[in-house]
């Protein structure tokens, strides 16, 4: 029987933290963290996603603005509000929610917001500042699956840490964090041959692929820590699932987070962290 990390649980006492600290703040700096978060379209997903982002900042008294645009919001629309929120010394953090509809160049927008205020931390100078052991911001998931780790007791160090999936979100900069605390990490995808004999070797199993019960329990070896970052829909019934089979994998796991309940509040837990982050560095004068 696995150890169960409640992501749930863990941000909720970091964000009880952040809340006592964001209440020195208009005391001492004259006002509280700023965050935009543009939301372009109607997709369902995202809307719960920025409605959570909004939420958890009005719990830790972080100023929240999410502008709602149509999809029809043209790039050029979405460069120039970005340009102004840029310029906009009230503003600590932007965040564009992705996806984006498909007339508009994700990488150009990334690009577009201030280094500064890239609480995704997926601004490539940011990416460009982690693979090379720079000061950055740190990507929200990758940073709350280190977390839940550390929190967890699991000594990353020394460790055979597999990551399955190769996104510019989760699973490249997961396996570099890995890294940089000294495990040794194979990092793997979909098309990976014989995947499971990868994954049988991993003392560490992160999965960010987005497929339901892609990982069985044949691919898992007794004592394996497993970190479920997929948010899926079970075609059967409907209910939020990961990328694990959870029933058969939790006996075999050490650990295991479960979905929903996982990494997701940990990865809103971060963003509130980077944008408090963000706003610190400004008022202290100590940028990137
Ligand atoms: N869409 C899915 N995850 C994320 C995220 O972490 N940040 C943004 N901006 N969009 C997302």
């Amino acid at each position: 029987m696995a150890r169960v990390i409640s992501g749930k649980e863990l941000s909720a006492r970091l964000k009880d933290e952040m809340k006592m600290q964001v209440a020195s703040f208009p005391e001492k700096y004259g006002r509280v963290p700023h965050l935009v978060v543009i939301l372009v379209g109607e997709d369902p997903g995202s809307v719960s996603y920025v409605t959570g982002k909004a939420k958890a900042s009005e719990y830790v008294g972080i100023r929240n603005t999410t502008i709602r645009k149509p999809d029809t919001f043209t790039e050029a629309e979405l460069l120039e509000l970005i340009g102004e929120l840029n310029a906009d010394e009230s503003v600590d953090g932007i965040l564009v929610q992705l996806p984006l509809p498909k007339h508009i160049d994700e990488d150009k927008v990334i690009a577009a917001i201030s280094k500064e205020k890239d609480v995704d931390g997926f601004h490539p100078l940011n990416v460009a500042a982690l693979w090379q052991k720079q000061d950055c911001i740190l990507p929200c998931t990758p940073k709350g699956i280190i977390k839940m780790l550390d929190s967890a007791g699991v000594d990353i160090k020394g460790k055979r840490a597999v990551v399955i999936g190769r996104s510019n979100i989760v699973g490249l900069p997961v396996a570099k964090m890995l890294l940089d605390r000294n495990a040794t990490v194979t990092i793997a995808h979909s098309r990976t041959a014989d995947l499971p004999s990868v994954t049988r070797n991993a003392e560490i199993l992160v999965v960010a692929i987005g497929r339901p019960k892609f990982v069985t329990a044949d691919m898992v070896s007794d004592g394996t820590v497993v970190i479920d970052v997929g948010v899926n829909r079970n075609p059967e019934t409907g209910k939020l699932c990961g990328d694990v089979d959870y029933e058969a994998i939790e006996p075999k796991a050490s650990v295991i987070t479960p979905v929903p309940g996982g990494v997701g509040p940990m990865t809103i837990c971060c963003l509130m962290e980077n944008t408090i982050e963000c706003f610190l560095r400004k008022m202290e004068k100590n940028p990137f």
